[in-house]
C-alpha cells in the first residue's frame, strides 16, 4: 500500500484524508498528546484495520475520539455528574473519561467490555478532521504495537508507513505522553492511565479521585485498562531505571556505563539538561530540564526513539520527580523497562 502523506494545511489534500477516513480507511493524524492511528469508530471493519496495522493485541479496548459534546450521546448510556464537571473543566484537552457504552459501539471498540472510552482533542487539525469525516474517530497511538508512541510524523512513516492510506503531518505533539483515562463510571472516578490532565488538576475539580491502586487494594484483579498490562512504550534495546539522590544516582550510571563498556555493549543513558554532561556513554539523550517536566514529557518518546536510531544495546534511564505530569513521565518509564529498577545509594 502507497501512504499518502499530507500537510494538515492543505485544504484539498486534507479533505481526501477525512473523506477516505468516512469510508473506511486509516488515517494517522496529530493530537495535542501524542499522533492517532483514526478509523471511522462506527465501522467494525474499518477498526479491524487497526489492530492489524498496528498488530495491536485486540483485548486491548480503542478511545473513541469526537470533536463536539453533543456527539456524547449515541455513544453512552448516562452522562455522571462528575463527568459533566469534568467535560466542563478539561475538554477539548487530553482527558479520556470511560463511560458505559451504548448498543451503537461496536464490540470491536470496547474490546467486548460494558464501557467505552472517549476523548475530545484540543488539536485544530484532529477536531478539523473529526467534524469532516462527520464521524466518531476511534484511534489508538499511531505507532506498530510496543513501540514509543509517535509525537512527529516522521514517527509514524517509521512504523507504519505502506501498512496505513494517510498520515497528516501537523507539526509536532505539545503534550508528549497521551491522555489520562479516567474511568467515571464509579461514585469515586479512578485514574486507569496517567496522562496530560495531572491527578493535582482533577483534584481542583473533583472531591476525590482514586488512583488505580485501589483496584489492586479491592483485589480487582481484572486490568480495568486493558491496555496497562502490556510491555509498552519501548525502545528496542534493554532499559534499566535508576533512582535516588541525584549524586547516587548518577555514580550509580557511570558505573553501570563503565561495566557495560567492559562487555561490550553499546550504552545510552536518559537524563536531563542538568546532568548530562556527567556521563561518558556512547548516546547521552537530553530529556529536558528538571526544572520544567512539561517539557521532558513533550521529548520523551523521540528520546526512546532515538536510542533505537542509535542501536544502543542498553539504556539507563534517571528518574523523574512524581508530581504533576511527571506521574504519566514514570509510568511510560516503568512500562518502557518493564519494572527494572535499580535504588541508588
Ligand atoms: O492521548 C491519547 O489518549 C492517544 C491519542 C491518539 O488520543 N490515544 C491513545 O490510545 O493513547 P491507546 O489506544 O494507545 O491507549 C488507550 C488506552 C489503553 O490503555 C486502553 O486499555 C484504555 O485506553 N481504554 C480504552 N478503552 C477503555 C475502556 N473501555 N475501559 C478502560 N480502559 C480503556
Ligand atoms: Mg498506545
Amino acid at each position: 500500500m502507497n501512504t499518502i502523506i499530507v500537510n494538515g494545511a492543505e485544504d484539498e489534500a486534507f479533505s481526501d484524508a477525512a473523506r477516505a477516513l468516512r469510508e473506511g480507511k486509516l488515517v494517522a493524524f496529530p493530537t495535542e498528546t501524542v499522533y492517532g492511528l483514526g478509523a471511522n469508530a462506527l465501522n467494525p471493519d474499518a477498526v479491524k484495520g487497526i489492530y492489524e496495522a498496528k498488530g495491536r493485541p485486540s483485548d486491548n479496548p480503542l478511545i473513541v475520539h469526537i470533536a463536539e459534546v453533543s456527539k456524547l450521546n449515541e455513544l453512552i448510556l448516562e452522562i455522571p455528574d462528575t463527568a459533566v464537571t469534568l467535560i466542563e473543566a478539561f475538554w477539548p484537552g487530553p482527558l479520556t473519561l470511560v463511560f458505559k457504552r451504548s448498543g451503537r459501539v461496536p464490540d470491536i471498540i470496547t474490546a467486548g467490555l460494558d464501557t467505552v472510552a472517549v476523548r475530545m482533542p484540543d488539536s485544530i487539525i484532529a477536531q478539523k478532521l473529526i467534524r469532516e469525516a462527520g464521524v466518531p474517530v476511534a484511534a489508538p497511538s499511531a505507532n506498530l504495537s510496543g513501540r514509543p508512541s509517535p509525537t512527529t510524523y516522521k514517527h509514524v512513516i517509521e512504523d507504519l508507513s505502506g501498512r496505513i492510506e494517510y498520515i497528516i503531518d501537523g507539526g509536532p505533539c505539545q503534550v508528549g505522553v497521551e491522555s489520562t483515562v479516567l474511568d467515571v463510571t464509579t461514585k469515586i472516578p479512578i485514574i486507569l492511565r496517567p496522562g496530560g490532565i495531572t491527578l493535582e488538576m482533577l483534584e481542583k475539580v473533583l472531591e476525590k479521585v482514586d488512583t488505580d491502586s485501589v483496584l489492586e487494594v479491592r483485589g480487582d484483579l481484572k486490568p480495568r485498562s486493558p491496555g496497562m498490562k502490556y510491555r509498552h512504550y519501548s525502545p528496542k534495546a534493554e532499559m534499566i531505571l535508576i533512582s535516588g539522590e541525584t549524586d547516587s544516582v548518577v555514580e550509580k550510571i557511570n558505573q553501570l556505563i563503565k561495566d557495560s563498556n567492559e562487555k561490550g555493549l553499546n550504552v545510552g543513558v536518559l537524563t536531563s539538561f542538568e546532568n548530562a554532561h556527567q556521563y561518558n556513554a556512547d548516546v547521552v539523550v537530553k530529556a529536558g530540564s528538571v526544572k520544567n517536566p512539561n517539557q521532558i514529557a513533550t521529548g520523551l518518546y523521540d528520546s526512546l526513539r532515538t536510542f533505537d536510531e542509535k542501536n544502543v544495546d542498553i539504556i539507563y534511564s534517571e528518574t523523574f520527580e512524581e508530581k504533576g505530569i511527571g506521574r504519566a513521565i514514570m509510568n511510560r518509564l516503568r512500562k518502557a523497562s518493564s519494572g527494572k529498577i535499580i535504588e541508588a545509594k
